[in-house]
């Protein structure tokens, strides 16, 4: 089963967005339209007689787009030999597989087809709201690497992993998913996806609790959404402005009811499976007594769904103040084990330094774990947005792309229609957990103290790495 999901991203969309977005917009924004954009429909739908050089400028809409679609899109979106309609695709600009084009907005249902039925994928453009915005990002894929990217921490810390990830409960793990997807939704325009971002504050608080050096924040997103990404913030020890960033998507979506609060949309395995496997690390982060040396950032991001909304906000503000985040791992889809591997790393919109590091995290502390690599073919989850603005982003997944669960974005989106309850989100939340030690602690180890005073090793130093 292969299916897709549509979404309203019209007058909510374009009234949600801040002014300090639209400048420089070709659209004027009293005439942003309604735009229903489709991010998977069935069949590729009826081609709309529309072409670009007949369409008013107010109802073009620019987006980059993998060269495979492009390509696909430009011949069969082509009017037909001798007739009229149709649309000719022209390609503005291009760095290596992207492309940034244009089209009338009564196309994108045309290429959303075109991307379900030829790619069997879910988005695989992402739309701008201005050609200055899409050009800002065609700028980011441009820009060149620092070659190479030498990663600032190493694979060190076998004790404290060990202790960790010998401790992931897979009963805390279901507790979290089941309380997540009883919401009614947790939309990020709705009340109830209101109420799940304050139950998951609320949550992590509790977990923080008898740790005031741990914060627990809205981070608002204004006019954007009205739904608050949740940031618990662990603050480094040695070297703070050093920002390790574990987050997930809070938000869950179903085709079809959006405009129904009331809609039932459980998103168990997207993504209450990535938030139960963060709460679980910091869970046990802080029963652990753990005192990092970089800051570590759990982040329960807004408004996924529609666009990347809560990490796009959150990533741009932390690019425009210059902050240091040296690692990014994204926890979206963490419950169901499509194939035969059990962990899967997203191989694009991501680091590959950082990939072949969570690659060797997994061979060192899981070695019986399958693991192989796959592609989104498109900006698929909150990690591109970390990406595309120079930060190193990693996005382990639970199956290969065409495997994973077939039941996102739809009311059987649910605990029971995860593998096995928590047993496939366990061995992300053992990821995780090694994953924050190893970014944010350097060698050399800390010897395992049975006494959380630690004046049982002679290292000194160590102390304040892990323990109050
Ligand atoms: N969890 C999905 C992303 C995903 C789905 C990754 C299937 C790999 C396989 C995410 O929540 C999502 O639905 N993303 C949107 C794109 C986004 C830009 C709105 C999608 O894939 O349609
Ligand atoms: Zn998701």
């Amino acid at each position: 089963m292969f299916d897709c999901h549509r979404f309203d991203r019209g007058a909510a969309a374009a009234v949600r967005r801040p002014a300090a977005r639209r400048r420089g917009s070709w659209l004027p924004a009293t005439l942003v339209p309604v735009v229903v954009f489709v991010l998977c429909g069935g069949l590729a739908a009826p081609l709309p007689a529309a072409n670009v050089a007949a369409t008013p400028q107010d109802d073009l809409v620019w987006i980059t787009v993998g060269a495979d679609v492009f390509e696909a899109a430009a011949r069969r979106l082509a009017p037909p030999p001798g007739l009229s309609g149709g649309v000719v695709l022209e390609a503005f600009d291009r760095h290596e597989e992207v492309v940034l084009t244009r089209l009338p907005l009564a196309a994108i249902d045309a290429l959303s087809g075109i991307v379900h039925a030829d790619f069997r994928r879910c988005g695989g453009f992402v739309k701008h709201e201005s050609l200055a915005e899409a050009e800002a990002e065609m700028a980011r894929l441009r820009a060149p690497r620092l070659a190479p990217d030498v990663l600032p921490f190493a694979i060190d810390q076998p004790t404290l992993v060990g202790t960790l990830a010998g401790e992931v409960s897979e009963a805390e793990l279901l507790s979290t998913i089941t309380a997540l997807s009883a919401f009614t939704n947790r939309y990020h325009a709705h009340p109830s996806g209101s109420a799940s971002a304050t139950w998951i504050r609320d949550q992590w608080v509790g977990l923080a609790a008898g740790r005031p050096d741990v914060t627990v924040e809205f981070f608002d997103h204004g006019t954007n959404t009205p739904q608050d990404s949740v940031i618990l913030t662990i603050p480094g020890s040695t070297l703070p402005a050093e920002i390790v960033v574990l987050g997930g998507h809070q938000d869950s979506t179903r085709s079809g009811c959006l405009s129904d609060p009331n809609c039932i949309a459980p998103g168990a395995d997207d993504d209450a499976s990535g938030i139960a496997v963060l709460s679980e690390v910091i869970r046990l982060a802080l029963a652990h007594g753990l005192r990092p040396q970089r800051t570590v950032q759990f982040m329960a991001y807004a408004a996924e769904e529609v666009g990347l909304d809560g990490s796009t906000d959150i990533a741009e503000f932390y690019s425009n103040t210059g902050k240091n985040v040296v690692a990014v791992l994204q926890m979206d889809m963490t419950g169901y084990q499509g194939s035969a591997q059990d962990i899967v790393l997203i191989n694009d919109w991501t680091n590959s330094e950082l990939n072949a590091f969570v690659a060797d995290l997994i061979s060192t502390y899981q070695p019986g774990m399958v693991q192989s690599t796959t592609l989104c073919g498109y900006a698929c989850s909150d990690h591109a947005p970390w990406h595309t603005r120079g930060y190193r982003a990693a996005f382990p997944f639970e199956s290969t792309f065409d495997q994973s669960s077939p039941y996102i974005h739809s009311s059987s989106d649910t605990v029971a229609n995860l593998s096995n309850g928590a047993a496939h989100a366990a061995k992300f939340a053992r990821l995780a957990a090694a994953f924050l030690v190893e970014t944010a602690i350097d060698g050399p180890e800390v010897p395992a103290m049975p006494f959380l005073d630690g004046f049982e090793t002679a290292d000194t130093s160590a102390w304040s790495r892990v323990f109050p």
